[in-house]
């Protein structure tokens, strides 16, 4: 066995037995910039080309088998490190929080909680549809066709255009595009509402580039205007839990409803406060009307046989109306301590019996 043979079996044993900082002692000591192999490498140097010749590959040998030694001897040694920190700091997801830990529910979601338990109760089943939308969905189908000023009231977020593909995708700007889904992939009648996220290039106190919206629809046979202005109504008395809830319909304009109502309802002074209920003032809170025959036509249906309502709105509008908050960017700050006085209990499930807005 020669000098280097025996250094080597010593070195490699000793890497093996390693733990991490004896590693970094012998990395330094062995391959460091004054190490014992970079010493053997820098003797090459100095050796007549054939004795090079004759020693070099050994030496290069000895060196790369140290180095992939201690490559080795490392992974093995933050594997375990990961291994150990992995088993001392499991949690038990199944105990109870620890008291004063416990999250709470966003108003957004309690609201959506509540408007999912009143719809459900006048039949309506819950919709999803993709936030990120083509513009045949978001806009075509809807009779918004490329030329439409609509688009551009619409303030777009645009994914760049990708070749081959014949819509153009963007971040959906209202929850609109979920009647086209739903009435493509489902035979009247259809009874539903789809509240998701919405996005327009819009901020300031009362806009966020990111929003809430939840839509209405009904499609079936001898659907007319009185069966809209019901559900609005019974919606919005069972939402803002008060008898005294007065709308006014006032003509309106949408491309995918014919006609198109846009929906006030009327408030009252109370203590300098605006609150919903009575007709003291109005404040609009919805866009609805009948679909358009074009975009029941555009879902595959005959508008002669079926009619429908659709109506739209802002559920962080909703909340805000409800709960008395008065800048939407709080919404979004993810600020602790509004969360913590807008919050909602996890465990106060909103229901009808009890009160939605318990
Ligand atoms: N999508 C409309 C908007 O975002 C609202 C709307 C929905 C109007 C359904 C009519 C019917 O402004």
């Amino acid at each position: 066995m020669t000098d280097l043979d025996q250094t080597r079996v010593e070195l490699l044993g000793a890497i093996a037995a390693a733990d991490a900082e004896a590693l970094e002692t012998i990395r330094v000591s062995a391959l460091g910039k004054s190490g014992s192999i970079t010493a053997l490498m820098k003797t090459l140097g100095q050796m007549s080309p054939e004795e090079r010749q004759a020693k070099a590959p050994a030496i290069q040998a000895f060196r790369g088998a140290v180095a992939d030694a201690i490559a080795e001897r490392k992974a093995a040694l933050d594997a375990a490190a990961l291994d150990a920190r992995l088993a001392s700091e499991r949690l038990d997801m199944t105990r109870p929080v620890a008291a004063g830990a416990e999250g709470s529910v966003h108003p957004v979601s309690q609201v959506m909680d509540e408007l999912a338990e009143i719809f459900a109760d006048l039949g309506f089943a819950v919709a999803t549809g993709p936030e990120i939308e083509d513009d045949w969905h978001n806009f075509t189908a809807l009779n918004i066709p490329e030329t439409h000023p609509a688009r551009a009231m619409h303030d777009t977020f645009y994914f760049p255009d990708e070749e081959g593909r014949a819509h153009r995708m963007l971040l959906r700007t209202h929850t609109s595009p979920v009647q086209i889904r739903t009435m493509m992939t489902q035979q009247p009648p259809i009874r539903i509402i789809a509240p998701g996220r919405v996005y327009r290039s819009d901020s300031d106190a009362t806009h966020t580039p990111m929003f809430h919206q939840i839509e209405g629809l009904v499609i079936d046979k001898d659907i007319h205007l009185g069966h809209l202005r019901w559900t609005l109504e019974t919606f919005l008395k069972a939402f803002f839990e008060r008898d005294d809830i007065v709308l006014r319909l006032r003509p309106s304009y949408f491309p995918f409803t014919e006609p198109s109502v846009e929906v006030d309802v009327g408030y009252s002074i109370e203590k300098g406060r605006r609150v919903i209920g009575g007709s003291e003032g109005w404040m609009e809170v919805l866009g609805s009307g009948m679909v358009h025959p074009k975009v029941i036509a555009a879902c595959g249906l005959d508008p002669d046989e079926y009619q429908g309502f659709a109506f739209g709105t802002g559920v962080d509008r909703l909340a805000m109306l409800k709960y008395g908050m008065d800048d939407l960017r709080a919404f979004f700050d993810g600020d602790l301590r509004w969360l913590r006085h807008y919050g909602f209990r996890a465990l106060d499930v909103p229901t009808l019996s009890g009160g939605v807005g318990a």
